[in-house]
């Protein structure tokens, strides 16, 4: 049974305010390009023979939108209604909506997937938002369930080797905030603790833009 941390309940609403609202100032918020980690995660998921994904934290789906121009069909979430809606219109535009489906979904929330009935799920930049330790840990604990074994999970998160840390502001529980947007760094220590109970394949720090970041490519056994 999921339960929520109440005291971090005002903290996701106000996240979620806050998410919605730089889409909608900023349509292409995170830009057209797709991230380094969804090109690694399309290799890994091809050569295991995967063909649909879902996606979380989709954002205005820069990345599923590459990942259905590949072939692959994904079921992309988000908790911004604003952000999957720019995903749909981007993909009815490109001619991709028959492989890409959009639903909004909070993943403080049970994943809507049965046991062991998905192939593969990505998450760039998603695992470091405003999660508390437990949450963080459910979510992984969420796409263990929903995956069969042998299936993939992919994300990308902030390093605290990133410079840019530096500039926010520490809150408790090991998040921070800059801008109102509000985050979690990430050792190489806490990326091993949540690959507990999955074969660690890849742990890879590299940069992008200005940042520093960490691919992670783990198989449920
Ligand atoms: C840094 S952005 C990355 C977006 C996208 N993955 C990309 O790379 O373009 C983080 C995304 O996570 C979403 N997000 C944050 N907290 C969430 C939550 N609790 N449930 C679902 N989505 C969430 C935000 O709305 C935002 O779209």
């Amino acid at each position: 049974m999921h339960t929520r941390n109440t005291g971090h309940v005002e903290l996701a609403r106000a996240q979620q305010e806050r998410w919605d609202s730089a889409y909608a100032g900023r349509p292409q918020l995170h830009s057209a390009e797709p991230s380094a980690a969804v090109r690694r995660a399309a290799e890994l998921f091809g050569a295991a023979g995967i063909d649909d994904v879902l996606e979380l934290g989709s954002g205005h789906g820069r990345d599923a939108l590459f990942l259905a121009g590949q072939g692959f069909s994904v079921h992309a979430t988000d908790f911004s209604e604003t952000a999957l809606d720019q995903l749909r219109h981007a993909a009815q535009r490109e001619g991709l909506d028959d492989r890409v489906t959009a639903a909004l979904h909070d993943v403080r929330d049970p994943l809507p997937p049965a046991d062991a009935t998905v192939n593969a799920v990505f998450a760039n930049l998603l695992l470091n938002m405003a999660f508390s330790p437990s949450e963080l840990r459910s979510l992984v604990g969420e796409v263990h369930r929903v995956l069969r074994p042998g299936g993939l999970f992919v994300y990308a998160v902030w390093s605290t080797d990133d410079p840019c840390s530096q500039n926010w502001q520490r809150l408790s529980d090991g998040l921070s905030v800059h801008d109102g947007f509000v985050g979690r760094f990430f050792g190489e220590d806490l990326i091993s603790e949540l690959a507990e109970q999955w074969q660690l394949d890849e742990l890879t720090p590299y940069q992008e833009g200005q940042r520093l970041l960490w691919q992670v490519a783990l198989t449920k056994q």
